[in-house]
C-alpha cells in the first residue's frame, strides 16, 4: 500500500483527544504521524485514558504540555478549554470510547476533553474503540448517530481481534488511516475544483500621449501569486493583468489590459462566469482627460504640455462588487498608511466586499516589489479578523485563497 499525501496537514493546529481504552497506546504513533507530517498537535486526555498511557510520552510526541485537568493542582493554573476549542482546525477523538462518545451525545462537560468539544468550532472526528457488544449496543449505535446528524466524521472502527481476545467490530482504525482522513478532510476542504476565479493583477497605465503614462511600482506579484495557488487547487483562473513581466503561472488564462478602462470591461466579462473575483490590481484613480494623439513636443507650441487635466477612473471593485450575483465572493485588497484598520473595514462595506487584505507598509519586507508580505484579512461577516507573519507571497496566496473558500 502506497504512503497516503498527509501534505495538507502541514501547519494545522489538531487537538487530540485520547480516553481511555487499550487502543490508546496507538495515539501515540497518531502523533508522531501528524506532527512528522507538520501538524501541531495538542493532546488532552480523560483521566481513565491516563491508566492506559502516560501524558510523558505524548508530550514528548507532541511538544506540547498534555492537558487532563481543568487545573494545574500545584499552581491553580486555569486550562481554557475554549482557547483550545478555537486553536484547533480539527478535532480528533482517538480511541473514542462508548462512555466519551455518550457524554459527547448528551454533553456532559465533567472532564476537559468533553468540554473542550463542546466549545469547539473546528470539524470533529471520532474513532470508536471497544469491545463488539459495546460497539452493536443500540445506544452506541444512538450517540454515534446523534455525533453524525451533528456533523461529526466518525472514522468507523475496523474487524479484528479486540482486547477481550474476541473477534468483531471494534478495533480502532490505525494511526495512518486517521491521519489520512484527517488529510482528505483538510485537502478537500482547501480545493478550488469546478470553481471559477477571476483575478485583477498589476499596474494600470494611463496614456498621456503615445509614449507616456501615468503609472505605478506594481509588479503584479501577490496576483501572479494568487493565481497560480487557486490554479494548483483545481480552479479555473482568468488573470486580468495590468502590465507586468511575471511570468504567467501554468494552467492560467490571462486577459492582457493596459488601462483601467480596459481592466474595467475584461473583469467584467470575467466576473459575469466568475465564482470567486480577487481585486489586487493597483489601478491607478486618475487618467488624462484627453490624451494626445501625438507625441507631446517641447518645441512645438501647440503640443507643449506643462499640465495634464485628470479625470477619475472607475472603481473596478466597487462597480463589480455592487452588481454581484449572489453567491459571488468578493475580495479586494487595501493598502494604508494611517488609521489601518478602520480604513481597511470602511473599504470593505463601501466596495461591498466580503473580505479585505490590508498590506502592511509599515512591516520591511511587505507590500510593493518584495516577494514577502504580512497582512491582515477581515470580513464583512464580523468574525474576528486574521493576521499573518511576514512570508513568502505564494505562502500568503495560500492563507488568502483558505480563508476566502471560507466565505463560498
Ligand atoms: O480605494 P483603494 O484603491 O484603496 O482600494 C483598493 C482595492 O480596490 C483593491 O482591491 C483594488 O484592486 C481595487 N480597486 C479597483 N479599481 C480602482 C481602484 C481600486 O478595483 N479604480
Amino acid at each position: 500500500m502506497s504512503a497516503a499525501d498527509l501534505s495538507s496537514l502541514r501547519g494545522r493546529h489538531i487537538v487530540l483527544g485520547i480516553s481511555g481504552g487499550i487502543a490508546a497506546y496507538k495515539s501515540a504513533v497518531l502523533v508522531r504521524c501528524l506532527v512528522k507530517a507538520g501538524a501541531e498537535v495538542q493532546v488532552i486526555m480523560t483521566p481513565a485514558a491516563r491508566e492506559f498511557i502516560t501524558p510523558v510520552t505524548l508530550s514528548t510526541l507532541s511538544g506540547h504540555a498534555v492537558i487532563t485537568e481543568f487545573f494545574t493542582a500545584n499552581t491553580g493554573e486555569w486550562h481554557s478549554h475554549v482557547d483550545l476549542g478555537l486553536w484547533a482546525d480539527a478535532f480528533v477523538v482517538a480511541p473514542a470510547t462508548a462512555c466519551t462518545l455518550a457524554k459527547m451525545a448528551t454533553g456532559v462537560a465533567d472532564n476537559m476533553l468533553v468540554t473542550s468539544y463542546l466549545a469547539t468550532r473546528a470539524k470533529v472526528f471520532v474513532a470508536p474503540a471497544m469491545d463488539l457488544d459495546m460497539m452493536a449496543h443500540p445506544s452506541t449505535t444512538a450517540n454515534l448517530d446523534t455525533l453524525r446528524s451533528r456533523g461529526v466524521d466518525i472514522i468507523e472502527p475496523a474487524e479484528g481481534e479486540l482486547a477481550s481476545h474476541l473477534r468483531g467490530r471494534g478495533r480502532m482504525e490505525e494511526p495512518e488511516a486517521i491521519a489520512a482522513a484527517l488529510a482528505r478532510h483538510f485537502a478537500a476542504a482547501g480545493s478550488l475544483a469546478s470553481r471559477h476565479v477571476m483575478i485583477t493583477a498589476g499596474p494600470t497605465r494611463e496614456r498621456i500621449d503615445p509614449v507616456r503614462y501615468i503609472g505605478n511600482f506594481s509588479t503584479g506579484k501577490m496576483g501572479y501569486a494568487l493565481a497560480a495557488e487557486a490554479a494548483r487547487r483545481g480552479a479555473r483562473v482568468t488573470l486580468v493583468s495590468g502590465p507586468v513581466s511575471e511570468p504567467v503561472p501554468a494552467g492560467v488564462d490571462v486577459v492582457r489590459v493596459e488601462s483601467a478602462l480596459e481592466m474595467l470591461d475584461a473583469a467584467t466579462r470575467a466576473a459575469a462566469e466568475a465564482d470567486i473575483c480577487i481585486f489586487s490590481a493597483a489601478v491607478a484613480d486618475y487618467r488624462p482627460a484627453r490624451p494626445l494623439a501625438q507625441k507631446a513636443k517641447r518645441e512645438s507650441a501647440d503640443r507643449d504640455i506643462t499640465s495634464v487635466e485628470l479625470v477619475k477612473n472607475p472603481d473596478i471593485a466597487a462597480t463589480l462588487g455592487s452588481a454581484r450575483r449572489p453567491g459571488q465572493v468578493m475580495v479586494g485588497f487595501a493598502l494604508e498608511t494611517d488609521h489601518e484598520a478602520e480604513a481597511a473595514t470602511a473599504k470593505l462595506a463601501r466596495k461591498h466586499l466580503d473580505m479585505i487584505v490590508l498590506n502592511s507598509l509599515r512591516d520591511p519586507g511587505a507590500g510593493f516589489g518584495t516577494d514577502t508580505n504580512k497582512v491582515t484579512m477581515y470580513f464583512a461577516d464580523g468574525r474576528t479578523p486574521v493576521a499573518t507573519t511576514l512570508k513568502s507571497k505564494a505562502d500568503i496566496a495560500a492563507d488568502i485563497l483558505t480563508q476566502t473558500i471560507s466565505l463560498t
